[in-house]
């Protein structure tokens, strides 16, 4: 698990998750309203009416229509939700979409480069490093930040990096193998 998604599953244990918790029904069992905000991702700002308690996967997936970002637990125990919030990794299942405002997200589907695929998304499909795929977006992004941070990572820097997220087809090697080829390739 990364130190920056283990500061934020830290921030909401100590802000009271349970409070917090876009699950929570409102007192009146009245949907909460409807707020318009300005929300940077892959670069463009977008302008949406979304809900205050929706977290920052469910505005993703559901009011920007960009479904490369997976739900999985939605407990902050699996990373296949993980996307960059001003480039580190996020669990996007334990943040609010509202939080996001003033920050620059990116998806898997802004990491092509001049519309061509990341370095880490060639070598993913070179290795044939996906297997079902569900847990790969997440691992992508969580892969860019490492390397954006340390582009020549070790094999153990690259496990400790990518620890938070699981792949519940297993093919943990394919991935290991991939990101150290995007490093040398990239
Ligand atoms: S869906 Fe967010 S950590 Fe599992
Ligand atoms: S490739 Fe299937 S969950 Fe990872």
């Amino acid at each position: 698990m990364t130190l920056e998604i283990f500061k934020v599953l830290q921030s909401y244990e100590t802000r009271n998750y349970h409070e917090m918790s876009p699950r929570k029904k409102p007192e009146n069992n009245r949907p909460p309203g409807k707020i318009l905000v300005r929300i940077r991702v892959n670069g463009e700002t977008h302008e949406i009416a979304t809900e205050i308690n929706k977290t920052l996967l469910e505005v993703l997936r559901e009011d920007m229509n960009l479904t490369g970002t997976k739900h999985g637990c939605e407990l902050g125990e699996c990373g296949t939700c993980a996307v960059l919030v001003n480039g580190k990794p996020v669990l996007s299942c334990l943040m609010l979409g509202i939080e996001a405002v003033n920050t620059e997200v990116t998806t898997v589907e802004g990491m092509t480069r001049n519309g061509k695929p990341h370095p880490l998304q060639n070598a993913f499909a070179d290795l044939g490093a996906a297997q079902c795929g569900y847990c790969i977006p997440g691992i992508l992004l969580t892969a860019k930040a490492l390397l954006d941070e340390n582009p020549h990572p070790s094999r153990d820097e690259i496990r400790q990096a990518l620890s938070g997220n699981l792949c519940r087809c297993t093919g943990y090697t394919k991935i290991l193998q991939a990101v150290e080829l995007a490093a040398r390739e990239g």
